[in-house]
């Protein structure tokens, strides 16, 4: 294995208690031998599988084992231990910490950790592959995912118990090189980035609006990964029910012309403007100041065009390097292309909607992304590995247009 970015960096390993925690062993002597410093914390039920000892002869440093150890907790040890890492990698994670660290538990060391870092936090799960697939674990790592945890693997093969299937931990090498990603992207270094996200409401009277399926989560996952991959991010978003991301600046509006506000008299401050909101293309002429009663007959509700921000934004005298999006359901080429010229921006990323996978609400999704001369395909994924590669790729046309 070549010398990597790992090198330098200070790893917390944190093994819970599956069949797997062997592996962690192996894990520990490669970052080791990539040059990283390891420190490892170990669940109670990880040492019916592995001793300390172990892990203390290969990681050099003593394993630490309960939250309230009386000489390192008079120093606050699990907090200094929480600011040492550079990363927490948790390896193997199985269905009871998965589920422990979705409720935010802090009743051992290793769960109190997770709630007092700031370092990206990694899991790498095994368990038997009904317990993978069970409603709840799923529903734990997507929640843990729209979060910004990651989550590396499962593989799927022979488990330890005889079946076959999906929650094989990841091999060793294999964590390592997917480790190397997130200390390697500093591709946004330095740089602004402006992100819309989610939907707008368009208010029809005090209690009725008109907007769509945006959940919010491709916006938010792009303000995750290009906060990762160095930038400085300030996010405006409609009206969602995800946790803020960790971001610079967090703006929160509600119709399409204050998302236009926001947007515009922020954009000549950004460098890179991506817009993934879901902006109403109408809004009601009037908004009623009371309840609009039932009416005998049918109704009509007179609709106005909202500002196109992504356009304004385009025309801006030194404005950002400009990424859209475009929904469709249909001719997805086609369309994303027109849009691409006829609002004048840098790169447009295309995703089909409307089909059982992918766009609107989903936790995956996959790209047509556009720019002049050029176009890439990016795969159905979840959406915060997909924001990833469309940030890299953002990156590379960014600076290709911006040399140094
Ligand atoms: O939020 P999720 O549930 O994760 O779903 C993600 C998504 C499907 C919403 C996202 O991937 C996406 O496609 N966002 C753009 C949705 C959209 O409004 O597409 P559009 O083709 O109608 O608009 C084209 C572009 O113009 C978009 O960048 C949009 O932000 C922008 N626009 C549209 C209208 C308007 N008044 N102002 C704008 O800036």
């Amino acid at each position: 294995m070549h010398l990597s970015t790992t090198a330098q960096k200070q790893i917390l390993l944190g093994v819970t208690g599956g069949i797997a925690a062997y592996k962690a062993a192996e894990l520990v002597r490669l970052l080791r031998a990539e040059g990283a410093a390891v420190r490892v914390v170990m669940t109670q039920a990880a040492r019916a599988f592995v001793t300390p000892l172990t892990f203390e002869a290969l990681s050099n440093e003593p394993v630490h084992l309960t939250l309230l150890d009386a000489t390192e907790e008079s120093a606050m040890g699990h907090i200094s231990l929480a600011r040492w890492a550079n990363v927490i990698l948790i390896a193997p994670a199985t269905a009871d910490f998965i589920a422990r660290l979705r409720l935010g538990l802090a009743d051992d060391l290793l769960a109190t950790l997770c709630l007092a870092t700031d370092a990206p936090i990694v899991l790498a799960p095994a368990m038997n592959r009904l317990m993978w697939e069970n409603a709840a674990t799923q529903e734990n790592i997507r929640c843990l995912q729209d979060r910004g945890i990651r989550v590396f693997g499962p593989a799927a093969g022979e488990q330890a118990c005889g079946e076959v299937g999906w929650g094989r931990m990841l091999e060793p090498v294999e964590i390592c090189n997917q480790l190397e990603w997130i200390f390697q992207n500093g591709a946004l270094a330095g740089l602004t980035v402006l992100i819309s996200a989610g939907p707008t409401r368009e208010p029809i009277d005090p209690v009725r609006y008109i907007s769509n399926r945006s959940s919010g989560r491709m916006g938010y996952a792009l303000a995750q990964a290009a906060q990762e991959a160095g930038a400085a991010v300030s996010l405006v978003s409609g009206p969602v029910s995800l946790p803020a991301p960790r971001v610079q600046e967090m703006v929160s509006v509600e119709r399409a012309e204050e998302m236009y506000q926001a947007v515009v008299s922020r954009a000549i401050y950004h460098d890179i403007y991506i817009g993934a909101a879901a902006v109403a293309d109408y809004t009601p002429a009037t908004v009623a100041i009371s309840k609009i009663k039932k009416q005998t007959g049918e109704t009509m509700i007179h609709l106005i065009k909202t500002p196109d921000i992504l356009s304004a934004v385009a025309a801006l005298e030194d404005g950002p390097f400009t990424v859209g999006f475009a929904a469709e359901t249909d001719r997805v080429e086609d369309y994303a292309r027109q849009k691409l010229a006829a609002k004048c921006i840098d790169m447009i990323a295309a995703n089909r909607v409307g089909q059982t996978r992918g766009g609107f609400e989903s936790h995956e999704n996959a790209l047509q992304v556009y720019w002049n001369g050029g176009q890439r395909t990016l795969e159905m994924a979840p959406k915060t590995r997909l924001a990833r590669q469309l940030i890299e790729l953002i990156a590379e046309r960014y600076h290709a247009k911006n040399p140094a």
